[in-house]
């Protein structure tokens, strides 16, 4: 799948996610739209971690970044799933931010390596064009 695809499905992924949490925030927690809201977290978990593994195939793709990728998605997921485990709205309100937190920074941890992956797109473009 294209990277361009995959970034638009993690950006979709986000916005669906955030909307309904911040539905949820306050106190508008519409019990059907619990596990869209879990499914929307789940799909941008598995982006953020394909962007991450594909930039580390390139030739001066990041293990680092591909790492930071999957221990944030890793975490976005076990934080979610603990937020299940408390009655709604009885979450403490630390563990909320930090859940919030975390889907913000990965889904910038994807962006990172997203546009990672099209310089690198353009730049292989480029040498191409330039040996014909
Ligand atoms: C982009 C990723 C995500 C964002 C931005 C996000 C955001 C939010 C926000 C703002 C809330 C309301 C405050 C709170 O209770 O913490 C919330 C609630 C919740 N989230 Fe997420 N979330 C994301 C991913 C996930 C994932 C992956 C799961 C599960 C695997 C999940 C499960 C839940 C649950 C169960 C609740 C509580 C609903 C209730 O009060 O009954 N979230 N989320």
């Amino acid at each position: 799948m294209s990277v361009r695809v995959v970034n638009m499905v993690m950006r979709a992924a986000f916005a669906l996610a955030l909307v309904l949490g911040l539905i949820f925030w306050t106190g508008h927690v519409v019990k059907p739209l619990v596990p869209l809201h879990m499914l929307a977290g789940i799909v941008l978990v598995f982006s953020v971690w394909y962007l991450g593994f594909l930039q580390a195939r390139l030739p001066r793709g990041s293990f680092g970044l591909a790492s930071i990728a999957g221990v944030t998605g890793l975490m976005v997921l076990i934080i979610g799933a603990s937020q299940q485990r408390q009655p709604s709205g009885s979450g403490h309100v630390g563990v909320q931010v930090v859940h919030l937190l975390l889907g913000v920074t990965a889904v910038g941890v994807g962006e990172v390596c997203a546009s990672r992956l099209q310089r690198a797109a353009g730049a292989s473009a480029a040498e191409r064009r330039q040996t014909r």
